[in-house]
């Protein structure tokens, strides 16, 4: 069985406070990209996983794995699987690779392993994995709440065209969200007026909406975040962001074809640039 597991940027992102489990209350608003990992996945006695195209591990420590282990145990399943994983999105890139992987996963294994989970129970399985793999089981676009367990999918947006621009460094979120807890000034929340675009689905009001509270986080870190959106601006994106704890930089553009253009225009030494579009939630 063959599976996609789509990248996805968050549009906005507002943190509202801290949880009694250390994590954070976030408020955010996902979109699926079209750039995607590849997943085939075949039916075997035990769980293997294999990786191309990424120096990754290939044991517990890779969220794909944990996926098959956690399922296979909680659904009391007696075989296993082989999954060949191939890598396209960057890791550590703040695009969640490594939860939309495990999403793939859970829900190929859903159906090869015939186990008939509904999507809430995948989506509390794919919480104890990574906050971002609820989302990445719905896809498309959608507000999503508390750790990021709380999924509201809306409706799908137009497919603008994206350019992903990623320094050539990876961050940490968790560190990412320490530093957040140190800010005198935390920046305004800005995911209801993003809400009220997405609505809209108008390509210059979303543009006009893009805010995410860590974004000046770690361009404090990384400088050089800074001067990707300047370029990509440059490049005619009707917005710029930097998506979810970083470090990848995305613009926002009206077609898939200005993208490609734009990509190309892009001059940033040893970063990571590719050009792709929003990926709605029917769509595989
Ligand atoms: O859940 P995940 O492993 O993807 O999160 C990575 C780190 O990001 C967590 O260990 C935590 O420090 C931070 N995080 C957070 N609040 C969230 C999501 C992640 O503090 N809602």
């Amino acid at each position: 069985m063959l599976v996609k597991a789509h990248a996805k940027i968050n549009l906005a992102l507002d943190v509202l406070g801290t949880r009694p489990d250390g994590y954070h209350e976030l408020e955010t608003i996902m979109q699926t990209l079209e750039l995607h990992d590849e997943l085939e996945i075949t039916t075997a006695p035990d769980i293997t996983l294999a990786v191309q195209g990424a120096d990754l591990p290939a044991g517990p420590e890779n969220l794909a794995y944990r996926a098959a282990a956690l399922l296979r145990e909680r659904a009391e399943y007696a075989g296993g699987a082989e999954i060949r994983l191939v890598k396209r999105i960057p890791l550590a890139a703040g695009l969640a690779g490594g939860s939309a992987d495990a999403a793939a996963v859970l829900r190929g294994l859903n159906k090869l392993w015939h186990l008939g989970l509904g999507p809430a129970e995948l989506a509390a399985l794919g919480a104890e994995i990574g906050s971002d793999v609820p989302f990445c089981l719905y896809g498309g676009t959608a507000l999503v709440r508390g750790r990021g367990e709380a999924v509201t999918p809306l409706r799908d947006l137009p497919p603008l065209g994206v350019v992903l621009v990623k320094p050539p460094f990876g961050v940490s979120t968790a560190e990412v969200y320490r530093r957040y807890d140190a800010l005198v000034n935390p920046p305004q929340p800005g995911c209801r007026r993003m809400l009220a675009a997405a609505k809209r689905g108008d390509a210059a009001d979303l543009a006009a909406c893009l805010v995410n509270s860590l974004e000046p986080v770690t361009m404090s870190l990384h400088p050089v975040i800074g001067a990707i959106k300047r370029e990509l601006s440059a490049a005619g994106a009707l917005g710029v962001l930097m998506s979810g704890s970083g470090p990848t930089v995305f613009g926002l553009f009206k077609s898939r074809a200005s993208a490609e253009r734009a990509a190309g225009m892009i001059r940033q030494e040893d970063c990571w640039v590719t050009a792709t579009c929003f990926h709605g939630a029917g769509r595989e």
